[in-house]
């Protein structure tokens, strides 16, 4: 379903993104494990076709996200790191313009509007303005966006940053119930983000991938190479990938 063929990112001479490289399969939830400054917001960008690479491509369900953007953004629902609200407008006011902006109208809007409101739990401020909402309701509200013209792929940038330990529980119970009907990226810097939602796990770090797999490969990976004897949990394994990358630099002079 998705393809990820040697994306790299330059900004000037600096390296956001170096080649990098996954796939994944159609209802899978891969999470984007990385510290902050490892690429992953440039990378769900080059994915939504908002940035281009400086090299290399990428396919979302057999459309190159060169070749064909607008394809590849009908495809997608996108939750950015900040969700993207119009803070005067009232939520359903708000579903309503995203659902006429993706051109849909009629039975087919009147139902997809009803779906999100029910899964993303946001019947209860359906008709508040979207400035009086919590952070976790802001997060249902840039979920509902996502969600409204049923896309096959979700990506979602850091979904559960910034909410309270509720609020976090809700949004993970959200994402894990779209499970198998969704293909899922969302990124994060927090290991129990992958370990609660994630199928599959790409760490990334310095612009790299050091690491993918399932909990259980990444385990095994860090165990073969003698690094942690004892990894166990997602934690340690975390930690040793980051931990020989940063050892194999030369220090600095
Ligand atoms: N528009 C930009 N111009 C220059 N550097 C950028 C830009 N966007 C991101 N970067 C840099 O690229 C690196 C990766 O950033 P980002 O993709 O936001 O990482 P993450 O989402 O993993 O925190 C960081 O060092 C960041 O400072
Ligand atoms: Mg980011």
């Amino acid at each position: 379903m998705i393809d990820v063929q040697n994306l790299t990112m330059k900004y000037g001479s600096f390296v956001a993104l170096d080649r990098i490289s996954f796939q994944m399969q159609e209802g899978e939830i891969l999470g984007l494990l990385g510290p902050n400054g490892a690429g992953k917001t440039t990378a769900m960008r080059i994915l939504t076709t908002y940035l281009c690479p400086s090299s290399g491509t990428a396919k979302i369900d057999q459309f190159d996200i060169l070749q064909n953007p607008i394809e590849v953004r009908k495809q997608i629902g996108y939750l950015p790191e900040t969700a993207p609200l119009y803070s005067d407008m009232q939520v359903d006011e708000y579903i309503a313009f995203v659902g006429n902006a993706r051109k849909m109208k009629g039975k087919l809007l009147e139902d997809r509007t009803n779906w999100v409101k029910d899964v993303c739990g946001i019947k209860e401020v359906w008709k508040h303005t979207i400035s009086e909402l919590s952070k976790g309701y802001r997060q249902r509200v840039g979920l509902a966006q996502a969600l409204i013209h049923d896309p096959k792929v979700l990506i979602l940038d850091e979904p559960t940053s910034g909410l309270d330990p509720l609020q976090i529980i809700d949004i993970r119970e959200l994402i894990k119930g779209l499970a198998r009907k969704k293909t899922i990226i969302f990124s994060t810097h927090i290991l129990q983000e992958v370990e609660a939602m994630a199928d599959r796990i790409v760490i990334i770090n310095e612009g790299k991938i050091v690491a993918q797999g399932t909990q259980a490969e990444l385990t095994e990976q860090v165990r073969k190479r003698g690094e942690s004897k004892t990894a166990e949990t997602l934690e340690d394994v975390f930690i040793a990938f980051l931990r020989s990358k940063r050892g194999a630099k030369k220090p600095a002079l």
